[in-house]
């Protein structure tokens, strides 16, 4: 009774929202960690965790690997949410706050696929991928308990149904880690369907815990990525587009997209009562290299702002975080912040451009549980 009260409450201060998300789930990789890199254990002290890094808005570093703000910052300040706390944090009691609304258990370096599986093939893969995407969902798993301060499942479907779940972007690493080590273009297209199945079963699984909100995103066009612009430099100019990113690159990272959308597809057929929301980061993010000045970004959208040297000012040896390494004056012309990640200015334009609907499929609604999440969330309520 006390949440149809609730409910009717919500609907008269909001006019046609019938509810609103009260947390954010969240699973990925440096694009959404904010701040579980902090608190791995053995520590680790990554080029994230120094300065320059979160030198805009948090003023010092904080585990998010960019200069300010993630995408899931301002999805959560759009929802009027707080900031998604880091679950290692919360783990290690460093983090204190309401895990019931939300929880980010992406890692900086996580790939989708288990380590295992690149030591198989004879990678040598940075340490924080340990904590592939299936460790992140038995982590969370491992906390529903606390989350829905319940331990029977039903206890937690009202909790779950009015989170937005936010799985992704996972995969890039998967493929830039043996990238970085080989040219073996042909053995990471044999990947792509595995690292798929990887995400389509998490989904899955957190389907089956309750979650009917899902926010997918897709893979970057890594083709207009600083550091393997530099891997990959050839003097062959038909390799390239006109914004000066590599075809081939993008190519494949659009594989990736379209067979992750053809599996989400799949999950809509099978599971019609979620809303399974794609984010086409890819297309949001190529804006910026096609029309730089539209966004305020100086005309080549390719030089990193912190970078140590080269063509695209990225310097393998000299990365952003070394102490000999000065960030550009102003970061908010720059889409690149490290060779590697996008800045604050990058990542809030393309939060814009996927919460007006313009980037997700189908349209993600901002504050308000879309049609069909709010009809399960109502029905179940009532109760
Ligand atoms: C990865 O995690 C597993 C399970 O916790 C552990 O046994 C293994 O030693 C870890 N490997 C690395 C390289 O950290
Ligand atoms: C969790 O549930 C117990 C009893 O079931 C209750 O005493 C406690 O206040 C609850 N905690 C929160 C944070 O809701
Ligand atoms: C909502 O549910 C209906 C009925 O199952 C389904 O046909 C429709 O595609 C769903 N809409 C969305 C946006 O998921
Ligand atoms: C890259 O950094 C190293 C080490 O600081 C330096 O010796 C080298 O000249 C730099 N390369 C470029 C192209 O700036
Ligand atoms: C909600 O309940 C109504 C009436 O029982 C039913 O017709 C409808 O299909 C239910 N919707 C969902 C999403 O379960």
């Amino acid at each position: 009774m006390a949440s149809l009260v609730f409910l009717v409450t919500t609907l008269v201060f909001a006019g046609t929202c019938r509810a609103y998300y009260t947390s954010i789930f969240s699973f990925g990789d440096s694009l959404t960690d904010t701040g579980n890199l902090n608190f791995i254990s053995p520590p680790l002290s990554p080029d994230c965790m120094l300065p320059p890094f979160g030198q805009t808005h948090f003023h010092h570093p904080n585990g998010r690997c960019s200069d300010g703000r993630l995408i899931i910052d301002f999805i959560a300040e759009s929802l009027g949410l707080s900031y998604v706390k880091p679950y290692l944090g919360f783990k290690n009691g460093e983090v204190t706050g309401n895990i019931e609304n939300g929880v980010n258990f992406a890692i900086a370096g996580a790939t989708a696929l288990d380590l295992s599986f690149f030591e198989e093939k004879g990678f040598v893969v940075d340490a924080t991928t340990n904590y592939s995407l299936r460790f992140q969902i038995d982590w969370f798993k491992e906390l529903l308990p606390s989350i829905c301060n319940s331990s029977s499942t039903e206890g937690c479907k009202d909790v779950l149904h009015s989170s937005l779940f936010i799985v992704g972007e996972i995969g890039g690493n998967d493929y830039s880690f043996p990238l970085f080590e080989t040219n073996a273009f042909e053995d990471l297209i044999t990947y792509v369907p595995q690292v798929i199945s990887v995400i389509t079963s998490a989904i899955k699984d957190l389907i089956d815990l309750g979650a009917v909100t899902i926010l997918v995103p897709g893979s970057l066009p890594l083709g207009c990525n600083p550091a393997l612009l530099t891997k990959f430099a050839t003097i062959n100019e038909e390799e390239y587009d006109q914004a000066g990113c590599l075809k081939l690159l993008n190519m494949f990272f659009e594989y990736h997209n379209e067979l992750l959308q053809f599996e989400l597809n799949r999950l809509r057929v099978l599971y019609p009562f979620t809303n399974i929301i794609y984010a086409d980061y890819f297309n949001a993010a190529l804006q910026f290299y096609k029309s730089p000045e539209q966004f305020g970004f100086e005309r080549n959208a390719l030089q990193v702002c912190c970078g140590g040297g080269g063509p695209y000012n990225f310097n393998d040896t000299a990365l952003c975080g070394n102490l000999e390494v000065i960030a550009c004056d102003d970061t908010s012309k720059y889409v690149s912040w490290d060779g590697y990640h996008l800045t604050e200015a990058a990542y809030r334009w393309m939060a814009m451009s996927l919460l007006d609907g313009q980037y997700t499929i189908p349209k993600f609604s901002l504050s308000c549980l879309t049609s069909n999440t709010s009809a399960y969330f109502i029905n179940y309520t009532m109760k």
